[in-house]
């Protein structure tokens, strides 16, 4: 018998990673998520579960920001069933307001390479511990980006700057890996309403949210919205794609 794909879930326990745990694992998906606490890990482990306690999921606990965690939770996450078929990296790194977000001239240069050192040498680092797993299960790496780093907005000039630095990684990586059998796709949303981030947003700038929600035709996505998305590329469905920035923002960029 064919042995269950495995999903990693980096940033298992975020508005987005919870969700797409979720709905990989209804797909029938055995899923580990990665959070940065053991409380916060198995709370969303209780929930996922419900009354199944055989449900194919489990957790590993890693705060990226020290030394070692990532090839560390990559592989006590490769040895929970085996392998891992796939990763949906949904983790938040960096300061979302505070020197890389807001008119240009109230940014602070000198935060663009916190923030790169932050998240694109994390994604890259992360890229590395799952390779030989993706390898050897012709594996797919999912990460997220946005909006940011494929249409020019106002106030976006620095952190634009950085996720077209992401954007490139994977679209390089992308075209690497190809022959090894791997994917690499970023997904790409504007605004995420019903989310953590959104939250924050709406109580530092109302306007801000409120004008975008006018603005996106479709309305804007809710995790629930993503998390098909997510699943399907993961997925043999998807197994001739590769290399895709994926905007999905209800119509607010196209
Ligand atoms: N939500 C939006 O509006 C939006 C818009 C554009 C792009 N995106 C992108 O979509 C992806 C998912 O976003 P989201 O809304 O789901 O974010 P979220 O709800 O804030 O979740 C972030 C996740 O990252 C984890 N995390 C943060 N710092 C960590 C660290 N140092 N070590 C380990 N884990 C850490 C969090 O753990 P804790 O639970 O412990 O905090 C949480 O699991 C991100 O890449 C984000 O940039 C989101």
């Amino acid at each position: 018998m064919a042995k269950q794909s495995v999903l990693l879930v980096t940033g298992g326990t975020g508005s987005i990673g919870s969700e797409v745990a979720r709905q990989a694992l209804a797909s029938g998906w055995a899923v580990v998520i990665q959070g940065r606490t053991e409380s916060s890990v198995n709370t969303l482990l209780s929930a996922l579960r419900g009354s199944d306690l055989e449900a194919p999921v489990a957790g590993v606990v890693a705060d990226i920001n020290k030394k070692g965690s990532v090839e560390d939770f990559v592989v006590a996450a490769g040895r929970v069933f085996g392998r891992i078929d796939a990763v949906a990296d949904c983790l938040v790194i960096g300061p979302s307001e505070g020197g890389i977000t807001g008119p240009f001239e109230k940014t602070d240069p000198e935060m663009y390479l916190p923030f790169v050192a932050l998240s694109l040498v994390y994604l890259e680092r992360l890229a590395q511990a799952v390779l030989p797993w993706l390898k050897s299960s012709d594996g797919c790496l999912l990460t997220f980006v946005s909006d940011a780093g494929v249409f020019p907005a106002p106030r976006q000039a620095v952190i634009g700057a950085a996720r077209a630095g992401a954007i490139g990684f994977v679209k390089n990586l992308a075209t690497e890996v190809a022959r090894d059998g791997v994917r690499v796709h970023a997904i790409s949303p504007s605004f995420v309403a019903d989310t953590r981030v959104a939250e924050k947003l709406k109580a530092a700038a109302p306007d801000r949210f409120e004008a975008a929600a006018r603005r996106a035709g479709l309305g804007l996505p809710t995790p629930k919205d993503i998390a098909p998305l997510v699943v399907f590329l993961c997925g043999a469905g998807a197994k001739k794609m590769t290399g895709q920035i994926i905007s999905i923002n209800g119509g607010l960029n196209v």
